[in-house]
């Protein structure tokens, strides 16, 4: 818009240097800032929170925010929850977050992080639940509960939420109704956090454990798909899995694929790509989660603890058989020790 004005000006100015022209420039100039003016601030007015005891503190709260995070207005929110008043917090942007990830790829730690933020509410896998994902209507009115604050778990911060958000797996209904879910997400200014896993031999040795688990429930008769302590640990990564090397290759190209097919789908979504790894090896990474959902820096922690750790020959029996599977493929590297 900016780059048109300066050239309809330059045009105006050069074809009739007159002093009529230049008056219909500023009159133009003067009408435009005052539209834009009056956009500005009706984008402002429409975050007011009517239940908010001082208009005018609010204004001025808002002429700062909206001033400084214009760019950022879409991400911005006020809900008002049927089921609770925001109270103290109620003049605090609140963003919307979706965590989409795939199982077994570190999710749940992620999420006992982002948990352990006192402004953030991620409020876990809610579309295990077949029901909610039926179609998309009550996918719709599932996130629409969940972005008003009216969902409820352990981690809510109800009032002082500055963020709120959820997992999705890619096999939740996520992938089935892939443009309806976009329309929804660029709509309400939904972010996406992608949390995916480099290594996807590991994953899947974790897949398989995992199922192994729940029906043997190796530890004390429970099954577990996160533990707490190093000893849980251990016990659970004593299970070695036969891994069948006909059909390894073609699990993982699937797995690949799925992820590839998600980033592809939700691209133009406002979205951050993270890897399992890198936020183990590097926790700066983390500062940069925090930055990407607006909220203040804090020391994030989770008391779950890893549970295959080493290398990968201690967690498979037929590790030769894999092994050479793997050798000259494109997923050799999978094979190597990564963290
Ligand atoms: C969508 O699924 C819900 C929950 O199973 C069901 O109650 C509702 O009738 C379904 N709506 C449509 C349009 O199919
Ligand atoms: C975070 O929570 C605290 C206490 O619950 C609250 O005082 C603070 O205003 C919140 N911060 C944001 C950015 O919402
Ligand atoms: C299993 O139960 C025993 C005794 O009840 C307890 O000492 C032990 O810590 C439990 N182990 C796990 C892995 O929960
Ligand atoms: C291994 O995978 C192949 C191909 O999917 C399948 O035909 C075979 O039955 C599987 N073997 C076992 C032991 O599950
Ligand atoms: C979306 O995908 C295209 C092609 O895969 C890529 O060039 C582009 O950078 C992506 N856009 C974003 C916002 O990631
Ligand atoms: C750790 O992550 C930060 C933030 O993404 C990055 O700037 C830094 O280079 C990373 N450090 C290493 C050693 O990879
Ligand atoms: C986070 O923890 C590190 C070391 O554990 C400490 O040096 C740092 O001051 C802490 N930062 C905050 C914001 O609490
Ligand atoms: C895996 O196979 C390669 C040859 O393909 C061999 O050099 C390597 O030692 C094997 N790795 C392990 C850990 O057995
Ligand atoms: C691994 O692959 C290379 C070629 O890619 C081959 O020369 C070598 O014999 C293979 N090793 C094993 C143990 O299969």
């Amino acid at each position: 818009m900016v780059g048109d004005l300066r050239s309809f000006y330059k045009d105006t100015f050069v074809l009739r240097p007159s002093k009529m022209s230049s008056l219909i420039v500023r009159m133009i100039m003067l009408v435009i800032a005052t539209v834009c003016g009056v956009y500005i601030c009706s984008v402002c007015l429409k975050q007011i929170n009517p239940q908010t005891k001082s208009s005018i503190e609010v204004i001025e709260r808002l002429g700062i925010s909206c001033e400084a995070n214009h760019l950022d207005y879409p991400y911005l929110h006020f809900p008002q929850p049927e089921t609770f008043s925001r109270a103290e917090c109620a003049g605090n942007p609140v963003r919307f977050f979706v965590i989409i990830t795939m199982q077994r790829s570190g999710s749940g730690w992620f999420e006992t992080l982002l948990n352990s933020h006192m402004n953030v509410t991620s409020n876990g896998e809610i579309f295990s639940n077949k029901e909610r994902r039926d179609n998309i209507s009550s996918i719709i009115r599932t996130l629409d509960k969940v972005y008003n604050l009216d969902w409820f778990n352990s981690a809510s911060k109800n009032e002082c939420s500055a963020a709120v958000g959820f997992k999705w797996m890619l096999n939740q209904g996520l992938m089935d109704y892939p443009e309806e879910i976009v329309e929804y997400f660029n709509r309400r200014g939904v972010s996406a956090v992608f949390l995916f896993r480099r290594n996807l031999l590991r994953r899947y040795i974790s897949v398989l454990a995992n199922s192994f688990d729940r029906y043997a429930k190796i530890l004390n008769g429970t099954h577990k798909s996160h533990v707490h302590s190093p000893e849980e640990a251990e016990t659970l990564s004593k299970y070695k899995p036969l891994i069948n090397s006909t059909s390894l290759l073609s699990a993982l190209k699937e797995a690949e694929f799925t992820m590839a097919q998600a980033l592809a789908n939700f691209n133009s979504t406002r979205h951050i790509t993270l890897y399992y790894e890198d936020l183990i090896k590097n926790h700066t990474k983390l500062v940069d989660v925090q930055d990407f959902l607006g909220i203040p820096h804090m020391n994030l922690t989770s008391r779950q603890v890893k549970i295959h750790k080493g290398h990968l020959r201690e967690h498979i029996k037929n590790w030769d058989d894999v092994n050479k599977t793997l050798n000259g493929t494109a997923y050799a590297k999978f094979l190597q020790l990564d963290y």
